[in-house]
């Protein structure tokens, strides 16, 4: 079976956040279930760049104002699709935002042509890579589902995995001539969201099937807590919704063999830990100490992911005797008040605020407990990949990390089977509690080797999830041929 995996991010070449780890690593993970899938990408400078170049399959004459190529690529054993459209893409930088931190202007234009052009590859465009199956991934390919629906045409089906609700991809109506849709499908039951075009709600309302990345936030979505406004249609389209999570590629991510570290380690011989906890301290500024708790956290900043609490949380840290090391970037504002607090606390906490992969694997590898107090989290990978690297994950109760780890609460502890800590409400007081719980089962050694082992022993592979998504793909298939 094949499937055109359709997405804005894709690791190695191109990430900004665990969406491009998913794609990365889709297609190696079902290959084992007899799933030939292919990543179809923008042509960003950093992809024309890296990803090994091959032929144009096919020239698109005018993309939404220039000349565009569907290419073969390759990174590593995966074969790509990529759009290349020099005038939409040939950028530096980030694939969303200008230098000036803004939205590129015409990001309309750079996500339709993207949709545009899958829709021509699922209706067999490319000779020899006409696929049984669309898997559309977030608001910027949500736009496949409607071009497929509104032009004719044999379709194959189309599987909407929402990874973050927070995104829609709202355009002004106006736009629509220029999407080449007809004027019908600016409706409630079309890509109409509150007067506008919806990219994400194109996607959502159109395809044959939508997931989300945990379990738990799938039924999170069904609220208007976490629905974000979407929460109507989803209650709509329960039928259709499933939750399958996230896993992890364990060959990038392996303590015992991952080159970015200064020391390999594994569950059984956990003493490399120690010099990369000792890295960790040299490189974020941090007094050398290998009994304080040093608490990590890898991520966007943003206000989805509550570095705002962990700030404010900063005194009980302290109080606690443990260290904090943070490696992010995002929001202006809270990377100075990061910047803030490790000039204020010099040698207890340390940043690195910037987007660096190696030092995001050797944090694992380092930090004692790794912080995510998410107020809300649709998967998560960091905690996975903590999981996996013994850094024990603190983490608020909500979607994906409430699927992942489980809580040290008296029973679990008994039972020998704790591999985190959850709170939850995600806000201070909640948050310093967890902080403080986590100090305290951290003065009982036997009990956190006993955590971290149980960590490392978690089945965070892409073994179940690809088996689930190959059911889905089939099973779709299968409804679609009985049409
Ligand atoms: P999200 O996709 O919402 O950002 P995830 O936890 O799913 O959250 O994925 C985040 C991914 O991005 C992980 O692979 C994490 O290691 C990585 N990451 C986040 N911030 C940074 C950073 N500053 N430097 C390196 N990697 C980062
Ligand atoms: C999103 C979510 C994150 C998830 C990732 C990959 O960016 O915020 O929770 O792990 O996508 O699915």
């Amino acid at each position: 079976m094949k499937v055109l995996s359709v997405a804005s991010e894709f690791y190695p070449l191109v990430k900004t956040g665990g969406l491009a780890d998913v794609v990365g690593a889709l297609p190696g993970a079902l290959k084992g279930q007899d799933i030939e899938m292919r990543p179809f990408l923008p042509g960003y400078r950093a992809v024309m760049a890296a990803a090994e170049g091959g032929p144009a399959l096919l020239k698109l004459a005018d993309l939404f104002g220039g000349p565009a190529w569907i290419r073969s690529g390759k990174s590593g054993e995966i074969s790509l699709l990529i759009l290349d459209a020099p005038h939409l893409y040939d950028r530096p930088g980030n694939p969303y935002l200008g230098p000036d931190g803004l939205d590129w202007p015409d990001n309309a234009q750079r996500f339709a042509a993207l949709a545009a052009a899958a829709a021509m590859v699922a209706r067999g465009a490319v000779a020899g890579l006409r696929p049984d199956i669309i898997h559309a991934h977030d608001w910027q390919a949500g736009l496949v589902a409607a071009y497929l629906h509104y032009q004719d045409g044999a379709r194959p089906g189309v599987v909407m995995t929402v990874h973050n609700i927070a995104y829609q991809g709202q355009f002004s109506a106006e736009l629509l001539a220029m999407l080449g849709l007809p004027p019908e499908s600016l409706s409630i039951d079309g890509i109409a969201h509150h007067g506008q075009i919806g990219y994400l709600k194109a996607g959502l309302q159109l395809a044959d099937r939508v997931t989300t990345v945990s379990p738990g936030y799938a039924a999170e979505l069904l609220s208007a807590e976490f629905g974000m406004g979407f929460e109507g249609l989803f209650r709509a389209r329960a039928g259709i919704m499933s939750g399958i999570l996230n896993g992890i590629d364990e060959e990038i991510w392996n303590p015992a063999t991952d080159p970015q570290l200064a020391a390999s380690f594994d569950a059984k011989h956990l003493r490399g830990r120690a010099r990369n906890k000792a890295a960790v301290q040299e490189r974020m500024g941090l007094k050398q100490d290998q009994s304080a708790l040093l608490f990590g956290i890898v991520s966007r900043l943003v206000w989805q992911k509550g570095i705002d609490l962990m700030l404010a949380s900063v005194p009980s840290l302290l109080a606690c005797g443990a260290q904090l090391a943070v490696l992010g970037t995002g929001e202006p504002a809270i990377e100075a008040a990061l910047r803030d607090a490790a000039a204020r606390h010099s040698g207890r906490i340390g940043c690195v605020i910037g987007f660096d992969e190696g030092l995001s694997h050797l944090m694992q590898a380092g930090v004692d407990a790794l912080l995510v107090p998410s107020r809300f989290e649709p998967c998560g990978l960091t905690q996975l990949y903590a999981l996996r690297y013994g850094a024990i994950p603190v983490v608020a109760r909500v979607g994906g990390l409430a699927d992942t780890v489980i809580d040290a609460n008296p029973m679990a502890l008994a039972a020998g089977v704790a591999t985190g800590v959850q709170f939850s409400n995600p806000d201070e007081a909640m948050l310093q509690a967890a902080i403080r719980r986590t100090a305290g089962l951290w003065q009982h050694k036997p009990a956190w080797r006993q955590m971290q082992r149980n960590a490392m022993a978690s089945d965070v592979s892409w073994h179940e999830p690809a088996r689930q998504y190959a059911a889905l793909y089939r099973s779709l298939q299968l409804a679609r041929a009985l049409i």
